[in-house]
């Protein structure tokens, strides 16, 4: 559906947990309360409100977390949101650590892609960023999702003074492997506020000083706002994602589901709509399909990162709680 902006909105993340199996320094740096089960939807209930969202013309679906494969049952659930009508895609975005454990099953399934998080190569350097020693896994994880032929991109945020030195090594990974390879510039939620990052521009400056022959590719690679070069040799894609220097709000097309059951509109803003109240009082769909349009239609301009003025309606919750 198009919005009060003329965007059109096609497109859910759907967080099916906040519980993750690492503990990222700028993500989720120590146990914090997880929300407790029963607030958390059921597949059935995000199944339900998938339908909904099927029907206002919402087609591409990423599930996300916390970590997404650390709940039981989300392989199942990807294929029965495959098959409902109207989804014409499913991607998923882990931090790869159950990937090579589940690989078998998700060659059957096919997800229309696998995004995954890795900020490093080194074991030190990941214990010291997720503090976990899962490095293996995650690599064994990445192999086996580009060799089942699952669409594959690496997600990298890369943090001044800690990973940034293996920035050409993670580079190197789209010139090795059919990969695309995204820089995500951190951003200032929760523990993210602590670090510096880089910008789009000063990595492409980076990069085309290496490898002077890139080429922009314009063409769409995926759902979101990241800006791709290719280089000459590579099997892969260099991508970008800037979201405080670069603002993509006024092509934004995305809405947010969080596991307890809000519609969020914006990554920034804290208000949503409560999706789990409509649908566990058992309002009909017509009502709840309705809600959501009231909400999409509504959906703010662009986020406020730059401004300190509306503490009020600013998100709060960290990372691992919105799904990225
Ligand atoms: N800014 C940018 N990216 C973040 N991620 C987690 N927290 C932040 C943040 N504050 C990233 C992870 C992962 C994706 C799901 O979100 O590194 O790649
Ligand atoms: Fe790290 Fe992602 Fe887990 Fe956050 S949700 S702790 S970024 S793996």
């Amino acid at each position: 559906m198009v919005d009060h902006y003329n965007r059109t909105i096609d497109y859910m993340r759907i967080s099916v947990t906040d519980r993750c199996n690492l503990r990222c320094q700028y993500c989720m740096p120590e146990d914090i309360p997880s929300i407790p089960h029963e607030e958390i939807l059921s597949f059935e209930e995000i199944l339900h409100i998938c339908r909904l969202a099927a029907d206002l013309g919402i087609q591409k679906f990423k599930i996300t977390g916390g970590e997404p494969f650390v709940r039981k049952g989300c392989l199942d659930f990807i294929s029965e949101l495959k098959k409902v009508p109207g989804v014409s895609q499913v991607t998923v975005t882990t931090n790869g650590v159950l990937l090579a454990e589940y690989m078998p099953q998700l060659r059957e399934i096919h997800p229309d892609g696998i995004n995954i998080s890795l900020d490093t190569l080194r074991a030190d350097t990941f214990h010291h960023i997720t503090q976990r020693p899962y490095l293996p896994q995650v690599m064994e994880g990445i192999l086996a999702c580009v060799e089942s032929g699952i669409k594959t991109k690496i997600n990298s945020v890369l943090l001044r003074g800690v990973n940034d030195h293996e920035f050409f090594d993670l580079v190197n990974l789209a010139k090795e492997y059919p990969v695309d390879v995204r820089f995500i510039e951190i951003m200032p939620i929760g523990s993210g506020q602590q670090y510096e990052g880089y910008s789009r521009q000063e990595l492409i400056t980076l990069l085309e000083e290496r490898y002077p022959n890139g080429v922009r590719v314009s063409e769409i690679r995926g759902n979101g706002p990241a800006d791709y070069i290719h280089f000459p040799d590579f099997k892969g894609c260099i991508g970008f994602i800037d979201a405080i220097h670069g603002k993509f709000c006024n092509s934004c097309n995305r809405v947010r589901l969080t596991a307890d059951g809000i519609l969020k509109l914006c990554l920034y803003y804290q208000n949503g709509i409560d999706l789990k109240h409509m649908v566990r009082t058992g309002e009909p769909d017509d009502q709840i399909r309705k809600a959501m349009e009231q909400a999409i239609l509504k959906k703010p301009a662009e986020h406020q990162f730059h401004m300190d003025a509306r503490e009020g309606a600013k998100e709060m919750r960290r990372m691992s709680q919105i799904g990225g």
